[in-house]
């Protein structure tokens, strides 16, 4: 039985009040068991101030992003080191807008998973096909070949300790989100890539769906063998949202 995961992105949102607001509310509302880990990403700016309201351990704190080097000289970047610090132990890999704003190649993102686990970090590695692949009959190549890409420079192994989240690049922020079927199907793909290397860590390792999940369509989304959790955006800083389908993946 696979643990679930429910992830909060925030992405480039908050500020110290609504973040308050919403904190309390899940850190008194939240009801979620031993078997769904929840986990909220805010911006770096904010990590200190979540990380001190989190104080009961029923939520964890991840990063958006990390760098791919240690200390040193690299202006705007924010190491692993510096991240478990703060009190994170997930991060987010391969987002479909860093792939796209700060045109993250697999290389990169395959540099910083290797950072990540080094640092301690859980990495959640973002695959997801745009509308035109879709259309074009490509989303289970372009998703197994951006999982591909980091076995191939760092090992299978290294998916041990990290988690898998398929986002639709077209379900993101549109509220288009993928058909349970429809996701499931992608999913079953990914689960089958990792079998075709290791059929233990198969079994094991968590694939989150991401792309318009809500309260109204988490408890569908969830009921799919090969779905063990979501990846949320804009649902992720509603507090009702948010409490919902959590509690709907436990
Ligand atoms: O990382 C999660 C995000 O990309 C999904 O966004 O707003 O469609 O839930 P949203």
């Amino acid at each position: 039985m696979r643990t679930s995961v429910v992830i909060g992105n925030w992405k480039m949102n908050g500020d110290r009040v609504a973040n308050i607001k919403l904190l309390d509310r899940l850190e008194k509302e939240l009801s979620v068991q031993n078997n769904c880990a929840v986990v909220v990403c805010p911006p770096f700016p904010f990590l200190s101030q979540v990380a001190g309201w989190l104080l009961s351990q029923k939520i964890n704190i991840g990063a958006q992003n990390v760098s791919a080097h240690n200390y040193g000289a690299h202006t705007g970047e924010v190491c692993g080191q510096m991240l478990t610090e703060l009190g994170c132990s997930y991060v987010l890999l391969g987002h479909s807008e860093r792939r796209a704003d700060n045109y993250e190649s697999d290389t990169e993102i395959a540099a910083k998973f290797a950072a990540a686990i080094e640092t301690g970090l859980t990495p959640v590695l973002c695959v997801g096909e745009t509308l035109d692949q879709k259309n074009a009959g490509l989303t289970q190549s372009v998703v197994t070949g951006q999982i591909t890409s980091v076995i191939e420079q760092l090992g299978i192994s290294v998916f041990n300790k990290a988690i898998i989240a398929y986002e639709p690049v077209w379900a993101i922020g549109t509220g288009e989100t993928a058909t349970p079927e429809q996701a499931q199907a992608v999913h079953l793909a990914i689960r089958t890539l990792i079998r075709s290397y290791d059929n233990i860590l198969a079994d094991k390792i968590a694939i989150l769906y991401g792309g318009s999940v809500k309260a109204s369509n988490a408890k569908a989304l969830f009921s799919q063998i090969d779905i063990d959790g979501a990846l949320v955006g804009g649902a992720a800083l509603d507090a009702d949202q948010f409490i919902s389908i959590c509690n709907a993946a436990a």
